[in-house]
């Protein structure tokens, strides 16, 4: 891997993906479904060397949805399995390109096997600085916002939180994105334009971008149009634009 670098000023420090499109680039071949997700695994070598080649801090992924469960058996064990197998093989590189791994989601859904090699990823790699790399799996937008209501009344029911402490931040903590930046620019490739119980609180201001790139076809050229198209924006956040400065310009 070649070395990181500085990220361009208006670059997005926050990239989130989600990664569609798997399925459909397996069936225009003629393949199995999981020959997509395979492929689709290479897209996420990518992503993130091309992340930590221009130096963005945090890449999220969605890779598995709390409604992804609902699909055929056989396809959801081959997905598990592929992700076992996906940090069996990348740890290691991960690790030594000082990349953090960690997971948002309900873990306790997975497998017993594949939830211990997640958290001695997420230990081993709970110092590295150059890009925190956040796999969602098992998640859902919804249940993470629904969870952290519940911690938060419980919290409150037991006297340790005042009702008037619950700010914006005081929930953010509560959420399983606790620590990370809000999301810059968000990435749908597979062609539908819809967020599919993704990043729901954290997305408020988020830039969309939304590409017909089947995700195994998603290479640097299509990272870096993404890129572009954000530079392009200006996020106004509610404001007009004479109250904003030039740095105040996409990134
Ligand atoms: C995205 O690809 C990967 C997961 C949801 C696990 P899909 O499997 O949804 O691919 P399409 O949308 O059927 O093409
Ligand atoms: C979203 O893709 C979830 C992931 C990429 C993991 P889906 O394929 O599950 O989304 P829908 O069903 O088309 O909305
Ligand atoms: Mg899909």
């Amino acid at each position: 891997m070649s070395s990181s670098s500085e990220r361009p000023p208006d670059w997005p420090r926050h990239v989130a993906i989600i990664m569609d499109g798997n399925g459909r680039w397996a069936h225009r071949r003629f393949l199995p479904r999981l020959e997509g997700h395979r492929q689709g695994a290479k897209s996420v070598r990518r992503a993130v060397e091309f992340c930590r080649r221009h130096g963005i801090e945090f890449l999220t992924l969605y890779a598995f949805s709390t409604e992804n469960w609902q699909r055929p058996s056989a396809e959801v064990s081959g997905l598990m399995k592929l992700l076992g197998q996906f940090l069996e093989s990348e740890l290691d590189e991960l690790h030594a390109n000082d990349i953090r791994f960690r997971t948002i989601g309900d873990l306790t859904r997975l497998p017993a096997r594949l939830r211990t090699r997640i958290e001695a990823g997420q230990e081993k790699t709970r110092d590295n600085q150059s890009l925190v790399l956040s796999i969602a799996l098992s998640y859902g937008g919804r249940q993470e916002i629904l969870a952290a209501a519940q911690a938060i009344a419980h919290a409150v029911k037991m006297g340790e939180l005042d009702e008037s402490s619950i700010t914006e931040d005081a929930f953010s903590r509560n959420l399983y994105t606790q620590g990370l930046p809000d999301p810059d620019l968000l990435i749908r490739t597979g062609g539908e334009m819809r967020i599919s119980n993704f990043l729901l609180w954290q997305c408020a201001y988020t830039e969309l971008y939304f590409t017909d790139v089947l995700w195994p076809d998603f290479d640097d050229q299509a990272f870096l149009d993404a890129v572009k198209a954000f530079t392009g924006r200006q996020r106004r956040f509610g404001m007009i634009a004479e109250q904003l400065g030039a740095g105040e310009r996409a990134g």
